[in-house]
């Protein structure tokens, strides 16, 4: 039993060759927030994990609201495992999930990180398509060597992407202010489709009047929305206009 929560794509694609490898099943955290089925069984023998993306070097908001929401039973003999995906480190993330399920009784076997492309858009441009794409065809095969890893289920801290781990002290705390949605819109460019609102993990997009209204004041801010919008439509204050955008081109989201 994998879970996994992706904004963009990234840590889905990770969750899947993962699942594939071990043979086991997915579980989306937007998913089971949205439908209020947090309690999940675990038989003996299987392996347990989480894979999920790193914000401001630390966990998302909505997976710490999963872990604190799930009630996971377990038949023993279970291998339970992190892997973080990131745009460039994981700081003490793996150490904040890590304490985050140890609080729900769970003990973590191993930890693992995957560098994937960068998505955060409002404070700085991310890769092109193009370049995104020059990337990923570097980072496949590394979650391919990754994935025989973790099906040798060893005990042991294998991130090595971690970088300064003093980031997360540093980060982190900035995590909540970015999180407001103020600054969240749609210019004219939009069509109505209202693919932000389904995909929002917070539900925190409604579309009024054919236009996204974003109804909370806080989200997780995985930028599902300003990126999977296919008009461009969806900006985060004055900058992200001109920003490239970035979808994962390997899933489906
Ligand atoms: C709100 C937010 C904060 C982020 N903070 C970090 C960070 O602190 N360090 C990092 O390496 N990547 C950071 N990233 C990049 C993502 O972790 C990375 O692109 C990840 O692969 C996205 O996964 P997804 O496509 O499944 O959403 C951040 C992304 C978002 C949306």
């Amino acid at each position: 039993m994998i879970f996994y929560f992706s904004g963009t794509g990234n840590t889905k694609y990770l969750a899947e060759r993962i699942g594939d490898k071990l043979g086991e099943r997915l579980v989306g955290i937007a998913d089971a927030l949205k439908s209020g089925d947090t309690a999940f069984t675990a038989g003996k023998g299987e392996s347990v994990g989480f894979v999920i993306p790193v914000y401001f070097s630390g966990v998302p908001k909505c997976v710490k609201e999963f872990i604190e929401k799930m009630k996971l039973t377990t038949g023993g003999d279970n291998y339970t495992f992190t892997a973080l995906s990131c745009g460039g480190n994981t700081a003490n993330a793996g150490k904040m999930l890590g304490k985050l399920l140890s609080e729900k009784g769970i003990t973590v076997n191993a930890s693992y990180s995957m560098i994937m492309v960068d998505n955060y858009i409002p404070m700085f441009n991310i890769p092109s398509e193009e370049e995104a794409n020059r990337m990923l065809e570097e980072i496949n095969p590394k979650i391919e060597l990754l994935k025989e890893k973790i099906a040798e289920k060893k005990d042991g801290d294998f991130d090595d992407n971690k970088g300064a781990k003093i980031m997360t002290a540093v980060m982190y705390p900035f995590y909540k202010p970015f999180r407001k949605t103020k600054k969240f819109y749609a210019n004219d460019k939009c069509i109505s489709c209202g693919k932000c609102a389904d995909g929002c993990v917070d539900r925190a997009i409604e579309m009024k009047n054919g236009k996204p209204v974003w109804v909370k004041s806080e989200c997780t801010q995985c930028l599902r929305c300003i990126n999977a919008c296919p008009t461009r439509a969806i900006q985060f204050g004055k900058k992200t206009e001109k920003r490239n955008r970035f979808i994962n081109p390997n899933t489906e989201i």
